[in-house]
């Protein structure tokens, strides 16, 4: 698929099918409808009043114009009313379009960009979302199947005045990077092991001209001390690998600098403290925190954003093996505290606090990290927003709100230090489960006892990582939630310190 811009009168240009956004209710005030209905014997007027052509909210309108325009086909599709129109609404209709313009078996597509701003959304901001959305719309997990997908979409031609191939370029970084996070957390566990994800980040990282890859595998972990990250994984035969991509965007500038930390579980068993059938079949998505942070890495490297990351994904299988840790064991972890496990199940905030302690070890004074990390996030917020935890107000509210530039909910959960005393242990410093109650929050707390002096942030993707139908520009299975937020919080700190 291949996108370009086009200065040319839409009208006037051929393509299988043009796109026209409308809004409810302003249907007859549309340009495009305006400069186009008396080729069409005004007809598209007999439509609108018959409400057979309408702007509600996702509603798709297709066309034949029988030689009588340009273009072979037009689609319209409902933008809903004006008021409620933004970047959640331009990718939910961009990504429905994009999956009926595909199936019609178009090649070509015309877009009539100016009828999708609105709202703030200037031509330059819906050029790169739209391009955005049929890339992450138009997405399916193939690998596997024999016959694969095939995408009959060819050219998509933006009919703008002041959009440019930036914009463009910004879009198929983000939504091919989203691909990519979904490509990871849908792949099988016996193909996507920690090593294969640590190659794919490698290879990101080869791309791409100021980033480079370090992975530690089991001496190396050994060596720096990390009995957390290591007692998850001794009871798999994967090798446990932690995944450094350190991207130098302002090299000479050590202080406009974040860490990203992804949770990498590539299998989560639940370890001796065994899962359920019906709670294990989903685990192969457990790493997905850790694609997000591989997939961000990729579209921040791309864009070229001025200041320094540091994606870092701890990547294990948490398996029964012989060698595996038991309930009751006590593991020391790199920042000398002493844990308890309570339940091999609640691994990933053990193999987190290593990776957040390396982190602070590298001079990091800004940390995010995103994790599937409780079924308790779901009971707390449900599916449609992310849960998150924080110990410095003004760095959570800019994650928050970063999140909300680029249509991704977050919501702020309390980290009230009195929820601490459940996680007291009898013979550690701490133990790794605080009991019934605030799951999410006490899988929080214990994450943060390791983030030092650093503001820290824990964004808790478990609820919203994989879907259950398509729907807009989301796919059926792993979404990429988190990672769009992760791009607009490097940007928006690029810019504060530019
Ligand atoms: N990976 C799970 C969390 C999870 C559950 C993610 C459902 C996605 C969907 C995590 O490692 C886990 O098992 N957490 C336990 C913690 C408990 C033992 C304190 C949980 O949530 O039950
Ligand atoms: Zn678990
Ligand atoms: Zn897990």
């Amino acid at each position: 698929m291949e996108f370009k811009i086009d200065r040319e009168d839409l009208i006037s240009t051929k393509s299988d099918v043009a796109l026209v956004g409308l809004f409810e209710s302003e249907e007859s005030g549309s340009h495009f409808i305006n400069a186009s209905d008396g080729h069409l014997n005004n007809n598209l007027t007999s439509l609108i009043n018959e409400g057979e052509i309408s702007g509600r909210f996702s509603k798709i309108t297709l066309l034949h114009t029988l030689g009588l325009l340009a273009s072979k086909r037009v689609m319209f599709v409902g933008l809903g009313k004006r008021a409620e129109y933004g970047i959640t609404q331009v990718k939910n209709v961009i990504g429905e379009a994009a999956r009926a313009i595909n199936k019609i078996n178009c090649r070509t597509v015309s877009i009539d960009v100016i009828s999708f701003t609105g709202n703030l959304l200037e031509e330059e901001t819906v050029t790169g979302l739209i391009t955005e959305s049929f890339i992450s719309g138009l997405y399916v997990y193939d690998r596997f199947k024999t016959e694969k997908v095939a995408c009959n979409i060819e050219q998509i031609a933006f009919h703008c005045e002041k959009s440019n191939s930036r914009d463009v370029a910004r879009g198929e970084s983000i939504g091919s990077a989203l691909n990519v996070v979904r490509d990871m957390a849908n792949d099988p566990p016996n193909f996507l092991t920690p090593t294969k994800m640590s190659e794919i980040a490698v290879d990101i990282a080869e791309s791409i001209p100021n980033m480079e890859c370090d992975i530690f595998s089991r001496d190396k972990l050994t060596s720096l001390g990390m009995g957390a990250f290591l007692g998850v994984a001794q009871g798999s035969v994967e090798s446990p690998k932690l995944i450094i991509m350190n991207y130098a965007g302002d090299p000479g500038n050590e202080k406009n600098k974040i860490s990203l930390i992804g949770k990498g579980i590539t299998f989560d068993s639940g370890g001796l403290d065994l899962k359920s059938a019906a709670g294990m079949r989903s685990m192969k998505g457990d790493m997905a925190g850790g694609a997000t942070v591989i997939g961000a890495l990729k579209a921040i490297g791309e864009l070229g954003l001025k200041l320094n990351v540091l994606g870092i994904v701890a990547a294990t299988e948490n398996m029964p093996g012989g060698g595996a840790q038991r309930p009751g064991d006590v593991v020391v972890a790199m920042s000398g505290k002493t844990i308890e496990i309570d339940n091999t199940d609640a691994e990933g905030r053990l193999v987190l606090a290593d990776a957040l302690t390396y982190a602070v070890s590298q001079g990091s004074d800004q940390i995010v990290d995103v994790a599937t990390l409780t079924g308790a996030v779901r009971i707390a917020l449900g599916d449609k927003c992310v849960g998150a935890f924080g110990n410095d107000t003004d760095f959570t509210s800019l994650v928050i709100d970063s999140g909300m530039k680029v249509g991704e909910r977050i919501w702020e959960m309390p980290t009230y230090s009195d929820y601490k005393s459940q996680l007291k242990s009898d013979v550690a410093d701490i133990k790794n489960t605080g009991g019934s109650g605030a799951g999410a929050i006490t899988g929080a707390l214990f994450i943060g006892e390791f983030a030092g002096d650093c503001s820290w942030v824990h964004l808790d993707i478990a609820a919203v990582s994989n879907a259950n139908s398509t729907k807009g520009y989301t796919v059926k299975g792993a979404t990429g939630s988190g990672m769009n937020t992760l791009i607009s919080l490097c940007e928006q700190l690029a810019s504060i310190t530019r």
